[in-house]
């Protein structure tokens, strides 16, 4: 089946043209980072409107990209949530007039549920497999037991991975959003040189917290006498994103181990970070656990990764009306499969 597939769930507009749920033919991306960065986040308002100036141009050259037209696609995937709810509805409803007007299939995918199934787009990975989530808005453990069956087995109880990296960026001054330029920074500093907390590490249960490694950042910045600046600000984004990646290495180990997992993917914006790749590697190495990351361009959000899991769903004849509301929150266990 060759589909086309869009999201517009936060601050990036993006359209695709997959074939047979496996095959990338475009994957346009249009990214808002630029408006929000100003105002130091996501602005609401501004991201639908964005949104609308942008998504004709986005899924026309999506389409041109795959050297297809649209009178070729059999069917259209497009994400129902969560996310902002205005900026998902503009994804939703050039979906549902699309589909009404060529009288295509319809359906509606899960944002993380994407995220979780991307690296099928790149290679075979076999059912079951442990998935950790990591981007703006989610840092899950879940259980992967095929496209559409899924049980959450931990999840953070406060911040996100994604907006902790983003809320230390910005008390640097480091600007919007920031995990790409921790990244970067700690790349050249000592991740010993501060020892900041790592929260829930020992808690027996497999949830997260962040917002604590986020406070110590802050009061480590407070008590110093002048502003953290070159060497000591690359050790603090260095000793800062050490503390987040060695919660989430070991947590999710953990979650292998107890679950009888041998295949770990870890999915969405953080799995960019180079920390977490180094350090998630070399710990599945040592225990011969296969772990698996989206290419970068299948990282951050993307529309070809609803591709996955809308043309198993279409495939098995389900479809979506079109008077399908878009869902702020919608937990990834409660979809249909
Ligand atoms: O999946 P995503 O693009 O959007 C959401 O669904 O939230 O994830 C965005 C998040 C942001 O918090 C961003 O700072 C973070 O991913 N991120 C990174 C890196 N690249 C993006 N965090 C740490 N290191 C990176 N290299
Ligand atoms: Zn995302």
């Amino acid at each position: 089946m060759l589909l086309l597939t869009l999201e517009s769930s936060c601050d990036e507009t993006a359209a695709a043209v997959v074939r047979d749920g496996r095959q990338v033919l475009s994957n346009v991306v249009a990214s808002q980072v630029d408006v929000h960065a100003r105002y130091g986040g996501v602005v609401p308002e501004l991201a639908s409107r964005k949104h609308l100036e942008a998504i004709s141009v986005v899924v026309d050259q999506a389409l041109e990209e795959a050297g297809v037209s649209l009178d070729q696609i059999e069917g259209i995937a497009v994400t129902r949530g969560p996310g902002l709810v205005g900026a998902l509805l503009v994804g939703l409803s050039v979906a549902k007039a699309m589909a009404f007007a060529r009288n295509l299939p319809l359906v509606g995918v899960h944002h993380i549920e994407g995220h979780i199934l991307a690296p099928l787009l790149e290679q075979e990975i076999a059912f079951p497999y442990l998935a950790l989530a990591v981007s703006g808005g989610h840092t899950h453990l879940y259980r992967v037991d095929g496209i559409g069956k899924y049980a959450i087995l931990g999840r953070t109880v406060d911040d996100a991975s994604g907006e902790a990296f983003d809320k230390v960026a910005k008390l640097l001054g480091l600007g919007y959003p920031g995990g790409i330029v921790i990244d970067r920074l700690a790349a050249e500093g000592n991740p010993k040189a501060i020892d900041f907390p790592r929260p829930m590490l020992h808690k027996k249960n497999l949830n997260f917290s962040f917002s604590g490694i986020k406070t110590a950042v802050l009061n480590y910045v407070k008590s110093q006498d002048g502003p953290v600046e070159g060497e000591h600000l690359k050790d603090l984004a260095a000793s800062f994103q050490a503390a987040v990646v060695e919660v989430l290495v070991r947590k999710t180990l953990r979650a292998a181990g107890e679950n009888d997992l041998q295949r770990i993917v870890v999915a969405g914006g953080v799995a960019c970070n180079s920390g977490l790749r180094k350090e998630m590697i070399a710990e599945c190495d040592k225990r011969g656990v296969q772990v698996f990351f989206p290419s970068p361009a299948l990282c951050g959000d993307n529309a070809a990764m609803l591709g996955v899991a809308g043309n198993s769903y279409l495939e098995a004849g389900r479809r979506d009306p079109l008077d399908l509301n878009a869902l702020a929150s919608w937990p990834l266990d409660r979809v249909s499969g």
